[in-house]
């Protein structure tokens, strides 16, 4: 029997009163919204929550809004390097590319990895030629590099720093990494996160998001989970996994084992971040570290809700 569906998005962790100097909260409302409701009609009609995760991560990075794809930001060299990894609860199935540029979708190139089935992660130059093999979509380096990201790094090497890309260092940030997790009316859990990570990383640099148990976390046992914040506090503590642990072998649901894994981060490596989170229930849940998440759900089919902080 169909069992109602749910799906929780996110757009990145970070300050909320950054969000005045560039997009307004209205404009990550309407994607947010718009995003959900396209992802409804795929669940509603049966569509895999693998299908799905992977398709609303695809309008995230496709929005410039969003440090992902088309929005990501820029490595202290002033280039895009991208991580992306998608992640089946039914059977654990994972793929994950790393460093990669010029391609358009991330996401879709790690669902390529998924399929393939042979490997988990492809980085850099073996992933650039894995995509050519997939015949994925690719973009030249102008379709990334946007007047915004160039002032943002100019910004954060004045600065001397690396930074989020939800921090304010200069009156131009973004919010940062984008994910997706979904249960189908099968009850299928599935997660993606894809992102342009941190803001003047070094050259190479490869975060949280493409490593499957930091970034993100899919078990049909337990729950979904897709990640935002620095990458290395989130590496340090396996957070997706930790999540997905709190529910495994301490029986815990969504909403507690999201504020579970957001203690551990802080209490463990001070950790500035957020996590998005279904159950096996289909119950939806976020926590965050940072004053602001960007995130928006649909729980057990019911009504759209949209929450910045
Ligand atoms: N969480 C995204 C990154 O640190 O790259």
């Amino acid at each position: 029997m169909a069992q109602p569906y749910s799906l929780i998005i996110h757009g990145g962790a970070g300050a909320l009163e950054d969000l005045k100097y560039e997009a307004g909260e209205s404009e990550f409302k309407e994607s947010i919204a718009a995003i959900l409701a396209a992802g409804r009609q795929r669940l509603a009609a049966g569509n895999a929550a693998l299908d799905v995760v992977e398709y609303c991560v695809n309008l995230l990075e496709d929005n410039p809004l969003y440090n992902a794809g088309k929005g990501s930001v820029l490595n202290e060299n002033g280039q895009v390097e991208m991580d992306a990894a998608i992640m089946n609860g039914r059977d654990l199935s994972a793929g994950a590319v790393a460093c990669v540029k010029t391609i358009k979708n991330p996401i879709s190139l790690a669902r390529q990895v998924l399929e393939q089935g042979d490997h988990v992660m492809l980085a850099s130059e073996g992933a650039l030629a894995f995509a050519k093999f997939c015949e994925a979509a690719t973009c030249p380096d102008e379709y990334f590099i946007t007047e915004a990201r160039v002032k943002q790094l100019a910004a954060a090497k004045a600065a001397g720093r690396m930074t989020l890309d939800h921090e304010r260092v200069a009156p131009i940030q973004k919010l940062g990494t984008v994910g997706a997790v979904a249960r189908d009316i099968n009850g299928n859990l599935a997660a993606a996160t894809s992102t342009g990570g941190l803001v003047n990383k070094r050259w190479g640099r490869i975060g949280d998001t493409p490593v499957i148990g930091a970034g993100v976390y899919a078990d049909n046992e337990t729950c979904g989970v897709s990640a935002t914040g620095y990458g290395e506090q989130f590496l340090r503590t396996v957070l997706a996994k930790t999540v997905s642990d709190f529910v495994y072998f301490k029986g815990m649901d969504a909403a507690a084992a999201a504020q579970a894994g957001i203690d551990y981060l802080v209490k463990k490596v001070q950790g500035e971040g957020g996590v998005i989170v279904i159950d096996n229930a289909g119950r939806c849940s976020a926590a965050q570290s940072t004053s602001g998440l960007i995130h928006g759900w649909i729980e057990l089919g019911g009504e759209a809700h949209c929450k910045l902080g």
